[in-house]
């Protein structure tokens, strides 16, 4: 059985933990974190140590906040690290969806044909993405997103819980979508805060990028 850690400590490691001991196909060593000291084998720097311990190991990157998960994948691509994919049991994905690495995807999210997901990228739970997306790196898209055939979201996006994106829309890299909006047209520029129904631009707060991505 292949050895794995998974690093991040909070709810999105649990998360993971719960799918990696239900798969019964990975002997979990344990977690990684850079904050946590206690219940963790240690922080990303002790990494060469603990593979002179315990061997070669996969890991999977468990951080919601995009640019977080982005930042540890870089470093983890450094040090020759694969990630793997967790996958919930009760997901569909159509045969030719293109999966980078360190993708998860929740319980109930159907992926359909044509349609490729980058390294790093979150679908959480109950998403429908339809045929011909592209979702961009370290994308984030919440529970019960919902999107239309052949939209593009950019690298480093969120987009809140709820929201629809109408079809062939086109995001530019980083953008934000507040919950529950509806997006009804392409808005290409990076570094967007969208909201509400239809949705506009509010603003581009650093810190709810901070937070969501
Ligand atoms: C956009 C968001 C960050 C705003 O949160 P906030 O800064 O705490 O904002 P507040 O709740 O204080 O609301 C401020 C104003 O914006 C409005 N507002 C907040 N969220 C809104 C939304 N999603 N759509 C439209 N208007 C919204 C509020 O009604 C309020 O309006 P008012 O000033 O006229 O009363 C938040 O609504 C959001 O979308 N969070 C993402 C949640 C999510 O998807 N989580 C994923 C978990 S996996």
């Amino acid at each position: 059985m292949k050895k794995l850690v998974i690093i991040g400590h909070g709810d999105q490691g649990e998360i993971v933990k719960y799918l990696v001991m239900k798969s019964k196909k990975y002997h979990l060593l344990g977690f990684i974190d850079d904050e946590k000291k206690t219940d963790c084998l240690g922080r990303i720097t002790d990494i060469p140590l603990l593979i002179n311990k315990a061997g070669n190991f996969t890991v999977f990157i468990a951080i919601a906040n995009n640019l977080v998960r982005s930042k540890i994948y870089l470093k983890l691509k450094k040090m020759d690290i694969n990630c793997i994919n967790i996958i919930h049991p009760c997901s569909i994905i159509e045969e030719n969806v293109v999966l980078g690495n360190n993708v998860f995807i929740g319980a109930n999210t159907i992926i359909n044909i044509n349609s490729k997901i980058d390294d790093g990228v979150y679908i959480n739970t109950g998403c429908i993405i339809e045929h011909d997306n592209s979702i961009g790196s370290f994308s984030h898209l919440a529970p019960r997103v919902v999107t239309g055939g052949g939209v593009k979201i950019g690298d480093n996006s969120f987009i809140g819980l709820g929201s629809c994106l109408r079809n062939h829309i086109n995001l530019g890299k980083n953008t934000f979508v507040a919950m529950g909006s509806i997006v009804t047209h392409s808005y290409l520029q990076d570094n967007l805060a969208l909201r509400g129904n239809p949705a506009k631009i509010f603003h581009s707060k650093k810190e709810i990028r901070n937070i969501y991505q």
